[in-house]
């Protein structure tokens, strides 16, 4: 008998059982959503905010004094540098670049469309499918950048920035990377925060701290204030930073912030005036008074940890015991965060999504994490073990890991 041939047997019994399960997208499961029920009815009527505002009517572009300070928390930013806007960071994103791509950062022929050879952003890898998306959408030129464990390989990002006038971005998600679960070290922060200083100066890092706040252990990471170093190095007008409470209480009815210097936050309140009369201010207020103190939103956040963390172990613990003698397959132990990073022998990672989807199981799509969806490697995959429920996150697994012994065997018959 081939090796192959109980490899074929195992993968053939797991599609017998006309499976459908899906682990594509990092999103809170109903246990997590729970949590933050109370917000529903907390105003009990009263939608005067502390300053006096009835939050009901329009106005308050920057969003109410009183829900920056959750922005505060999330980006260890004062709170006369934050916005506060509505259920998705994501929209924030994308108007700032929308901006900066249509009208430009800097008055009359700063527009990045205007420029002959374009605008180019580098891109850490793998990294959110959503920011390279957005990239794309609107025709900006992505460079690709290898992960280190650390963060963005900075001696890559820094010879293309000294090579390259046309860059005018770097993404980066600083603590528990979406997909890597890289935390940038403190080495890497202070590099990126001198960026500006080789760039143009409509050069923007986007500090996407969409995971601030989720740890996985008793041990937070913590990562070095990029704000204070890159006042230290004069580069303050080239971080904008994001975060959101989508992962903290409703993914669909949260709550964004957006930071930046006052002067890059006036350039884009001007402009926001234009879309908005103002946010959903009901909803920030509801936030506001949900997490009286930092202390209720980390306590908050230690319940999430004790409903995922489990998923994540059963996720490591089968992986281990099945594929930890497997030559060429590695995958991330994430401290925080909502995802698995899996590295297949290259070559495989597409026919390995394929077989779980013939077998029942959904899996992100290949090559998502990279821009324009190319793994050059053909050789990561994305495991998002939050929203099914742990047996099903085990019977998803099982299936991968059969997947993966399979066209590892295949490909070495
Ligand atoms: C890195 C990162 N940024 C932003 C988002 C989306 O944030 P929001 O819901 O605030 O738009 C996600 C969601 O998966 C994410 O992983």
């Amino acid at each position: 008998m081939s090796p192959e041939a109980p490899l074929q047997k195992a993968y053939e019994q797991f599609k017998s059982l006309n499976l459908n399960l899906d682990i594509t997208r990092g999103k809170p499961c109903s246990e997590q959503l729970d949590l933050s029920v109370k917000l529903d009815g907390i105003l009990n009527g009263n939608y005067i905010s502390d300053e006096g505002i009835d939050c009901r009517n329009y106005g308050g572009l920057g969003g109410l004094q009183e829900a920056r300070k959750i922005g505060t928390w999330l980006l260890d930013s004062p709170s006369d540098e934050i916005i506060v806007g509505s259920n998705s960071s994501l929209t924030f994103m994308y108007q700032y670049i929308s901006q900066a791509h249509h009208h430009g950062l800097e008055g009359d022929g700063s527009a990045w469309n205007s420029f002959e050879n374009g605008v180019r952003f580098l891109c850490p890898t793998p990294g959110y499918d959503r920011h390279f998306s957005i990239c794309e959408h609107l025709g900006i030129e992505m460079i690709p950048v290898a992960m280190t464990g650390n963060g963005p390989n900075m001696d890559q990002v820094e010879a293309l920035m000294r090579s390259d006038d046309s860059i005018r971005g770097l993404w980066c998600v600083p603590k528990y990377a979406n997909p890597s679960g890289d935390v940038y070290s403190d080495e890497t922060v202070a590099r990126i925060a001198k960026l500006g200083a080789l760039a143009a100066s409509d050069f923007r890092v986007f500090w996407d701290n969409a995971y601030s706040v989720h740890d996985l252990t008793d041990q937070p990471a913590k990562i070095a204030d990029i704000r204070q170093l890159s006042l230290d190095a004069g580069t303050e007008n080239n971080l904008v930073q994001f975060a959101s409470t989508s992962k903290i209480t409703f993914a669909g009815a949260g709550i964004s912030f957006l930071s930046s210097t006052k002067k890059n936050l006036k350039i884009f309140t001007d402009h926001l005036g234009f879309r908005s009369i103002g946010p959903d201010k009901i909803n920030q207020l509801r936030h506001a008074r949900f997490f009286e103190t930092q202390a209720d939103l980390n306590q908050h956040m230690k319940k999430h940890a004790a409903i995922i963390q489990p998923k994540f172990n059963r996720v490591l613990e089968l992986l281990n015991t099945e594929l930890g003698d497997q030559t060429g397959v590695t995958w991330t132990q994430p401290k925080g965060g909502y995802f698995i990073s899996f590295n297949t022998q290259p070559g495989l990672a597409k026919e390995v999504v394929k077989l779980c989807a013939e077998a029942g199981v959904k899996l992100t799509p290949a090559g998502a994490s990279f821009p324009y969806g190319n793994d050059p490697q053909d050789s990561n995959i994305r495991l998002a073990p939050t929203f099914p429920t742990i047996d099903d996150v085990d019977q998803a697994i099982r299936v991968f890991i059969a997947c993966v012994k399979l066209a590892t065997a295949r490909l070495t018959a």
